[in-house]
């Protein structure tokens, strides 16, 4: 979960390599370095910081040249520090490498290597191809040949960019289980993690599959097998996403860009081909046994889609976390395992899909990102059309998710006979109008929930509650929350409460519960007891209500009204208040809202 880029071109690359390694900012961002191609010289400036950061620092954007390439790092092996931090050089100073990925053996690698005299200045594993590349070189006089010796001997994961002084034009580069993929422009050719690299220069994309390396020069691009060293006939893939999309657009960050695209992305989820749904829905109904499978967001997405797999089609679907998938799953040739994820690179959902296949598992996965990893692992795949998010923290990919599941549940439902037409029509119905209602609350209630927020921010700690599909509300809200604010917030089913958690209630933790419609007096009986509760204790409500015409007046410290609507959407709306919330607060704090500590987007190591 490093971001890579490389760029091959006629003129000076280096302004077009900033700007592509910038826009991969999101997959990491502890340090940053580039290897720039001078005449038959590596230039290698690198440090710890941020892309915009280095490249001033560095001075990097006034040094010339036609070949280089760069990372951004989320680091796993060794610290952040400069030492640590990518290009990595071979002795000799005639290889420079970016690497995104896990080498297993890299301890025995870097043995035998000083062993025969090489000098290591890192803690990193990726340090050791570098000089794996210097040693078959000078056994071969062949920088492909050395490459593939290389490749051959590292185990693990790897998507990897070169360059070396012995072909100044060209770049080398290959992947095995880590995003990695070619950009085809006419006057310049890239290497990226991912298609943020250079979506601004070209549309068609080559993907690397795993086993494969490519050598790029401006006017050409070969890809083989380093298995086999034939060629691989590779096809373009074009890419449908908007450029502009991925850019500000006026708004203070891409976190609340995206909460606000909402609308639209629902609107386009929506009008996604009902036939690809139903044959879905249809594979679900087939399999004897099925599991939702997602981690952190796509987990919560995963439990939210239970619920609704219950209610609308009379199916419990269990969800499991990725991490935890092989140690629980039972799978055979009559599972289905329904993944979701945004990236669709997550190396724990990639591994559970691996072991669901392992066992002759029929797999599917609801993805954003076309072209990635899962998208072609999964026997059937919704691409979701959300296009580019480009804050690290998930709004409208999951929320989007939400409402296919949704789709996906009421035709099941319909399948099963457990929804008659009229009760599918009046859902989508109830659907379609979710896009314009979304729009007026984030119109006219985003003030309210700046001023609750800001008056909230100093508090250290937040219970999230909710009742039925509302308690995955409550856990994403509050995973929201961690993530963005860095504030402690424990998302709880309301029953669960009393069972414990209770003991904490006190003026130093605060509660905020996500209220369905009265209309659902059971549960919504049952969620106000977990309110009275608490207020028996003197803790602090904020409550999040629909219109119940003055009822509970006084319960709540706090309170935000929403208007009545229909209660399939409901907990969708309760959703996009959890999201403004935890927004608002991070800005109260000055948290670096779209690249918050810690965090990568995707997160393609184990
Ligand atoms: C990482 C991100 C989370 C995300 C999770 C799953 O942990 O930090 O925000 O929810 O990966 O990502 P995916 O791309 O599979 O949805």
């Amino acid at each position: 979960m490093c971001g890579i880029n490389g760029v091959v071109g006629l003129n000076n690359i280096s302004e077009v390599l900033f700007e592509g390694i910038r826009n991969l900012e999101y997959r990491g961002y502890d340090s940053c370095g580039v290897a720039l191609m001078n005449k038959k010289h590596l230039i290698v400036r690198k440090n710890i910081g941020g892309v915009e950061e280095i490249f001033h620092r560095e001075n990097i954007l006034s040094k010339k040249s036609r070949v280089g390439i760069a990372h951004t790092r989320w680091a796993t092996h060794g610290t952040v520090t400069q030492e640590n931090t990518h290009p990595f050089t071979s002795c000799d100073g005639a290889f420079a490498v970016v690497h995104n990925g896990i080498l297993s053996n890299y301890r025995f690698l870097r043995d035998g290597l000083i062993g025969e005299g090489h000098q290591f200045d890192s803690d990193t594993d990726t340090e050791v191809i570098p000089h794996l590349l210097e040693k078959h070189y000078k056994e071969c006089n062949d920088v492909e040949l050395a490459l593939v010796k290389t490749l051959n001997m590292l185990e693990g994961t790897f998507a990897l960019a070169i360059i070396s002084i012995y072909h100044p034009d060209q770049i080398f580069c290959a992947r095995r289980e880590s995003p990695l993929m070619l950009g085809i422009g006419d006057e310049l050719k890239f290497v990226g993690s991912d298609f943020n690299a250079f979506i601004d220069y070209t549309k068609n994309a080559i993907i690397i599959g795993d086993g494969e390396y490519a050598i790029l020069s401006r006017d050409s691009y070969v890809v083989k097998s380093y298995l086999t060293q034939k060629e691989v006939t590779k096809s373009i893939t074009k890419i449908e996403w908007d450029n502009e999309a991925a850019k500000k657009g006026g708004y203070p960050h891409y976190m609340l860009k995206e909460i606000y695209e909402q609308p639209q992305t629902i609107t386009t989820a929506l009008e996604l081909d009902s036939a690809s749904l139903d044959e879905l829905a249809g594979m679900i109904q087939k399999s004897e046994n099925v599991y939702l499978v997602g981690v952190g967001t796509t987990f919560y997405v995963s439990k939210f889609s239970k619920y609704l797999f219950s209610s609308l089609a009379g199916q419990f679907i269990p969800a499991i976390s990725s991490d935890e998938f092989t140690s629980l799953a039972t799978v055979d040739k009559k599972t289905l395992v329904l993944t979701v994820s945004q990236s669709g690179e997550t190396f724990d959902t990639i591994s559970a899909l691996k072991h669901a296949k392992s066992k002759g598992a029929k797999t599917a996965a609801i993805v954003n990102v076309m072209g990635s990893s899962i998208s072609r692992l999964v026997d059937k795949v919704i691409l979701q059309g959300s296009g580019p998010e480009i804050c690290v923290i998930s709004t409208k990919a999951a929320f989007t998710q939400m409402v296919i599941m949704m789709l996906l549940a009421l035709r099941l439902g319909l399948k099963r006979k457990v929804l008659v037409r009229k009760e599918f029509d009046e859902s989508l119905a109830a659907l379609r109008e979710l896009p314009g209602i979304i729009q007026s609350i984030l119109n006219e209630r985003s003030g309210f929930i700046h001023r609750v927020a800001h008056n909230y921010a100093k508090i250290k700690n937040w219970l999230y509650l909710g009742r039925g599909i509302y308690y995955p509300v409550a856990l994403e809200s509050a995973l929201k929350m961690k993530e963005v604010a860095y504030v402690h917030a424990e998302g709880m089913s309301g029953g669960f409460l009393k069972h414990g958690t209770l003991a904490m209630v006190d003026d130093e933790v605060n509660t905020i519960v996500f209220t369905p419609p009265c209309g659902d007096k059971e549960l919504y009986e049952a969620t106000l007891r977990s309110v009275e509760e608490i207020r028996a204790r003197s803790g602090f409500v904020f409550g999040i209500h629909f219109n119940e015409k003055g009822r509970n007046k006084g319960l709540f410290n706090e309170e935000l009204i929403l208007p009545n609507v229909s209660p399939l959407v409901a907990p969708l709306i309760q959703l996009v208040i959890g999201q403004l919330f935890a927004y608002f607060t991070a800005t109260s704090l000055k948290r670096n809202i779209d690249k918050p500590r810690f965090l990568a987007k995707s997160v393609t190591v184990g």
